[in-house]
């Protein structure tokens, strides 16, 4: 038996496999998709910033499985809710998840990870790309607790600023765009963005590639601002539950596992030079 069909099985005792059905899967534009998984009435309240993994099989057998961050619950009226996560295709895994058609079946297991800690009154959200995913979430749950987040969300070019806008309604956003020019937009990346922004905040949520974070963090340093920071960090993972050590992240208390003591850390708990 492949070692991570016999991490599935086994952990499947642990951590209930729930699965569901595609509802819809949307290409957004530049590689960028909206998956929604009908999960009828099974008992699935994740909290921003947990994250699913979904198990997925090719014409080799069972693939590692793969985490994308919770974008959204969908409540039916009839009853049942559906999971929606954002993804962009970068390899092979997220390649076979386009592909997925409505009717098709997911399992994946979770809610997994430590969510965020939600607090403050004025809260500021940046994210990276992709990174937004987790911080819709969040930024939903904000709105539910009558809380006007802003956001600031960086991308890459034209293509990717068209498929982000338009599935984020009701939200205060900003964009900034690295390539090419669109009048309104800030030319530069998000983090560019921040240190110029005059925006008054009491805590900072923030999830994006590893790099994105670590500029972050010396620009934030610079400011001498004292906030909570919640990070939320996109490491690369094999179980996704603790036990294979692949996603260990250096922190203050010793090296740490991504997967279930984060994938949210404190801004000072982690020790960004030591971070690849
Ligand atoms: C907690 C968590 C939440 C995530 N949430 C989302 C999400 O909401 N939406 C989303 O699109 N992606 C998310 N990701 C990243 C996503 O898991 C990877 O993009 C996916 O596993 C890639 O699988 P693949 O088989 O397509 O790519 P692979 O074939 O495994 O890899 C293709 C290339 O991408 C690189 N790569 C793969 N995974 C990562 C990673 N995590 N960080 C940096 N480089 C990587 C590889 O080194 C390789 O060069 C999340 C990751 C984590 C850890
Ligand atoms: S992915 Fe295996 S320990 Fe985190």
């Amino acid at each position: 038996m492949p070692f991570h069909y016999y991490l599935k099985v086994h952990f499947e005792y642990k951590y209930k496999c729930n699965s569901g059905l595609v509802s819809s899967n949307n290409e957004l534009g530049s590689g960028f998709f909206l998956l929604t998984i009908d999960i009828g009435s099974i008992y699935f309240e994740p909290a921003p910033g947990q994250f699913i993994n979904i198990y997925l099989n090719d014409e080799y057998g069972y693939m590692l499985p793969r985490p994308f961050s919770v974008f959204n619950i969908v409540k039916y009226e009839n009853l049942g809710s559906a999971v929606q996560i954002l993804y962009k295709v970068i390899g092979r895994g997220t390649k076979i998840i386009s592909q997925l058609t409505k009717g098709d079946r997911v399992e994946f297991t979770g809610p997994l990870g430590n969510g965020f800690i939600i607090e403050g009154e004025k809260p500021l959200l940046i994210a990276g790309g992709v990174g937004i995913a987790s911080l819709n979430f969040l930024a939903r749950r904000f709105k539910e607790n009558k809380i006007e987040p802003k956001v600031l969300i960086g991308v890459r070019d034209e293509m990717s600023y068209r498929a982000f806008n338009g599935i984020f309604n009701n939200l205060d956003i900003q964009f900034s765009i690295e390539r090419g020019e669109l009048d309104t937009i800030f030319k530069g990346n998000v983090i560019e963005l921040y240190s110029i922004s005059d925006i008054d905040y009491d805590v900072i949520y923030i999830c994006g590639p590893t790099n994105m974070l670590k500029s972050f963090e010396e620009i934030y340093r610079s400011k001498n601002i004292i906030t909570k920071v919640y990070c939320c960090l996109e490491s690369r993972m094999a179980c996704g539950v603790g036990a294979c050590l692949g996603c260990s992240i250096p922190t203050k208390d010793g090296y740490r596992s991504c997967c279930v003591d984060g994938p949210v850390f404190e801004i000072g708990e982690v020790i960004w030079k030591d971070l690849t």
